[in-house]
């Protein structure tokens, strides 16, 4: 049997977490696109010792995703614009599902969708396989896509559409909400999405951004605008996450946004995140989530913390 390196109450620190109905032996998880399909990372590390593996946004259908280039590096993050190109959700849990099983116990799936219809039909696939009902313990709504019913608006972008989309992918497990901080009521869109039937936000995905090649003249990217992610994005993620804290006292919200490091993860914690996940950080070192749990607990070791719970939101006070 593999050594355990983190579990929720050793070493002094319990760093349990409870979002909505799951309970997570620790607050890092992986962020949606950012470490493959579920499995990939288990070459680096023990997925079970993170609190969760999320994987990449997955659409009913097989989607081809952008034109070339996707991404490109910045002083502060990265762009992307890989467009959420994916096998689709069948083709997943018949081929990459068992392996992703295999080596993480917590498992949370990402759906998108064009449609609110795409959202629905995602959410009956995931209902009629016995394998997600086994290996998969929340579903990640990335409502932060077009949606080609509204001149390609964004869904997160609409209380309604926001609202619609939530509903559409009730599928019997938890529903987290996945949020963008392109809009100034993130919070109006938080509480459609909650009442929607949502047991958690997650705050937030990438920030919209473009960046030209003087040489060529041109946009770098083939899709022209791209994601904002990694450092840039953390005081903007900090931002949703503050303001969502401070209206849902009580909702179980997840940071995701430039967190590499356990003082960042905590940065995210004291302003209200229950949890956090990992991106960007992931690209230039793997173990990069590892490191931010081991960085927590020895930060609340050294502070005299022994439970992580305790500092949710104390920027507050
Ligand atoms: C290359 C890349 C692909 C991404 N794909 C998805 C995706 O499929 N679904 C999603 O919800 N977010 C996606 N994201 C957004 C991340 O999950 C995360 O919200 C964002 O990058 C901010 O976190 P970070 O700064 O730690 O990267 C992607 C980000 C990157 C950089």
């Amino acid at each position: 049997m593999r050594k355990r390196l983190f579990s929720g109450h050793d070493r002094d620190v319990s760093l349990e977490t409870r979002i909505g109905s799951v309970t997570l032996p620790n607050p890092v998880m992986t962020a949606s696109g950012t470490s493959g399909h579920g499995s990939e990372l288990a070459a680096f590390a023990d997925l079970n010792d993170l609190g969760a593996v999320v994987v990449k946004s997955l659409c009913a259908t097989r989607f081809n995703g952008n034109d070339a280039p996707r991404l490109y590096p910045l002083p502060v993050g990265m762009l992307n614009s890989v467009g959420l190109q994916g096998p689709g959700l069948k083709a997943w849990i018949e081929h990459d599902l068992p392996a992703a099983a295999r080596n993480a116990e917590r498992i949370v799936v990402s759906i998108w969708g064009r449609t609110v219809e795409d959202y629905a039909k995602a959410a009956a696939i995931l209902k009629g396989s016995p394998a997600v009902k086994r290996s998969v313990i929340a579903v990640e709504v990335n409502v932060s896509c077009p949606n080609i019913e509204d001149r390609s608006r964004m869904f997160a972008h609409s209380v309604t559409a926001t609202s619609e989309a939530v509903a559409a992918a009730e599928c019997g497990l938890p529903r987290w909400a996945k949020l963008s901080p392109n809009t100034h009521e993130i919070c109006e869109v938080a509480a459609a999405a909650l009442q929607a039937g949502a047991e958690a936000l997650t705050l937030v995905n990438t920030a919209m951004g473009v960046a030209v090649d003087v040489e060529r003249r041109s946009a770098v990217l083939g899709a022209v605008g791209g994601g904002l992610s990694g450092p840039a994005l953390k005081p903007i993620a900090m931002r949703a996450v503050w303001e969502c804290r401070d209206a849902f006292p009580d909702a179980s919200i997840i940071g995701v946004g430039g967190v590499a490091s356990g003082v960042d993860a905590l940065e995210m914690i004291m302003a209200g995140a229950n949890a956090v996940q990992v991106g960007t950080a992931t690209f230039r070192d793997p173990r990069a989530p590892w490191k931010v749990i081991s960085e927590i607990r020895s930060w609340c070791k050294k502070n005299g913390e022994t439970r992580l719970e305790d500092l949710v939101g104390v920027a507050h006070a």
